[in-house]
């Protein structure tokens, strides 16, 4: 389809779901206002989980587009579309393209949403498709429910951590986990490593150096059960894949902490203290300001409440005293200079063809048409001040560290002597 086209399409996206939906062809049935409530439901879903290489309209153009070997499909394309059942194209929704012969940078969404989400995607993709003659309804008894995963147990995760002492460094498992990670399962399709795969999530070529294993294990085995509405999908790995993919992104460490900082990992420091200055708003740190742990704190930068958990003392220290050497996956600053020569800087959280979509550094949301923008351009620069390290003296910044130390995902409790893993609130 042309891009004129898909610009046309764009505004009746627009149009329609502003609109009370009638298809063109006369009165209400009840499956028509069935169909209308599945798209209603379908359309935010779609935006969060499938638009970054899809497309807002569905045309293939998301901004994660370029960086896939495989083109994702047109789903704007009424004749491509009009080919498929509506069983077909629940079916790659729910197994990914892995499961239906096709390429396996298309997740799968089945372990992530329930049956009526997917069905609810399926009326969605039809609809932006503009196609009229297959009507969407889910089939009687769909769950409404997500699945929710195994619980994970104190045992499950020292299993986990011995085996990785034992088996982690084997060459055959490394090798299974860049095949996993690479040509299976769909990691490389949203995460970067050596240079190739796709930008929805962070750069993984370093995640030895920034990531504890029994982090990276717990999290892709089931990110929704940290984050309930993270963009990642749950791929329904089973535990050895987790394992192997676990022993292969750990070898990966990038460049090292810089030489002359390893002064401040010598000792360790005074979380209460750590705490305190962490908190104190008319302190020199004011980290707060910008960083909620446990419920408090701002919004600006990303939330703490478990780094003690997911990343490495070294990278901790590294976040603090050079905050632009990694920038947090979803904090990446963007400038832009408009054709009326005003300039705007701020995060970028979402671009299509048309256009993209930041918050400013007053927090407010906007949208800035493509055919406005003269220059744009992604910075290498955090929102987090980056003179810490001289602010701040040895012992303050071990302080720090020991309290960010102690900031843990999980709790411990103890069902019918089985001790297991709750997520703190
Ligand atoms: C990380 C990128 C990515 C994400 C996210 C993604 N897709 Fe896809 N999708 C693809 C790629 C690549 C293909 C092409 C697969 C092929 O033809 O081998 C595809 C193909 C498809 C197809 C066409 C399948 C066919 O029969 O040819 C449908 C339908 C689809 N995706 C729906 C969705 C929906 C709905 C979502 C969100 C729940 C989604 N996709 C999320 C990359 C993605
Ligand atoms: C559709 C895109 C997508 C796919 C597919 C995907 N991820 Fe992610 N991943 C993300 C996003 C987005 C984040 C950022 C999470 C957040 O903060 O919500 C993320 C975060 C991560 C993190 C860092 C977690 C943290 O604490 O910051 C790891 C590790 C990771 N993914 C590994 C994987 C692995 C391994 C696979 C394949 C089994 C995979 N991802 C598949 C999108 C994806
Ligand atoms: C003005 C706002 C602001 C202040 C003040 C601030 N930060 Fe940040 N911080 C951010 C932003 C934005 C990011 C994400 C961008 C990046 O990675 O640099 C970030 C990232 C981080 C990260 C990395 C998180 C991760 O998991 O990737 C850590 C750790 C951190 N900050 C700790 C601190 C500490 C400790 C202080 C106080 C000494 C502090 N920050 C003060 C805004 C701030």
């Amino acid at each position: 389809m042309s891009r004129r086209c898909s610009g046309i399409l764009a505004f009746w996206v627009a149009f329609l779901l502003t609109s009370s939906f009638v298809w063109a062809n006369g009165s209400e049935s009840e499956a028509d206002i069935h169909f209308s409530a599945l798209i209603k439901k379908g359309e935010p879903l779609f935006i969060h989980y499938c638009s970054h290489c899809h497309g807002i309209a569905g045309d293939g153009d998301g901004y994660n587009a370029e960086y896939l070997d495989k083109e994702p499909a047109e789903l704007s394309d009424h004749e491509f579309l009009a080919k498929k059942s509506n069983e077909q194209i629940y079916k790659i929704i729910d197994l990914g393209g892995r499961g239906v012969r096709k390429s396996h940078l298309m997740p799968s969404f089945g372990h992530t949403l329930s049956e009526e989400e997917l069905w609810s995607l399926v009326a969605y993709v039809r609809f932006l498709s503009g196609d009229t003659s297959h009507l969407v309804t889910s089939p009687e008894g769909v769950l409404t429910t997500r699945p929710t995963g195994p619980q994970e147990t104190i045992e499950a995760l020292s299993d986990f951590s011995r085996w990785f002492l034992e088996s982690g460094e084997e060459p055959s498992i490394l090798g299974q986990g860049e095949k996993l990670f690479k040509k299976k399962k769909s990691c490389l399709a949203c995460h970067q490593v050596d240079d190739e795969g796709g930008i929805v999530g962070p750069d993984l070529s370093r995640s030895g150096f920034s990531y504890t294993p029994e982090w990276l294990y717990t999290w892709m085995g089931n990110p929704q059960h940290v984050k309930p509405d993270t963009k990642m999908p749950n791929v329904g790995l089973a535990k050895e894949e987790s394992q192997a993919i676990t022993a292969y992104l750990s070898k990966m460490m990038g460049e090292g902490l810089t030489e002359e900082w390893s002064e401040y990992l010598k000792e360790k420091g005074d979380a209460e203290a750590g705490e305190k200055l962490f908190f104190d708003l008319e302190g020199k740190a004011n980290c707060s300001k910008c960083h909620r742990v446990n419920g408090s704190g701002g919004k600006v930068g990303p939330e703490l409440s478990w780094v003690g958990s997911s990343r490495t003392l070294p990278f901790l220290l590294e976040s603090i005293l050079d905050p632009k050497v990694v920038i947090t996956s979803g904090y990446a600053s963007v400038l832009i200079l408009t054709n009326k020569g005003k300039f705007i800087s701020g995060v970028k959280t979402n671009e299509d063809d048309s256009s993209i979509d930041l918050v400013n550094n007053e927090g407010l949301s906007l949208r800035i048409l493509k055919v406005d923008i003269r220059k744009f351009k992604t910075q290498k620069i955090s929102i987090m001040p980056g003179n810490f390290k001289d602010i701040l003296n040895l012992q303050e910044t071990r302080n720090l560290l020991a309290f960010l130390e102690t900031l843990k995902l999980f709790e411990v409790s103890k069902t019918e002597g089985v001790e297991i893993l709750t997520i703190k609130d």
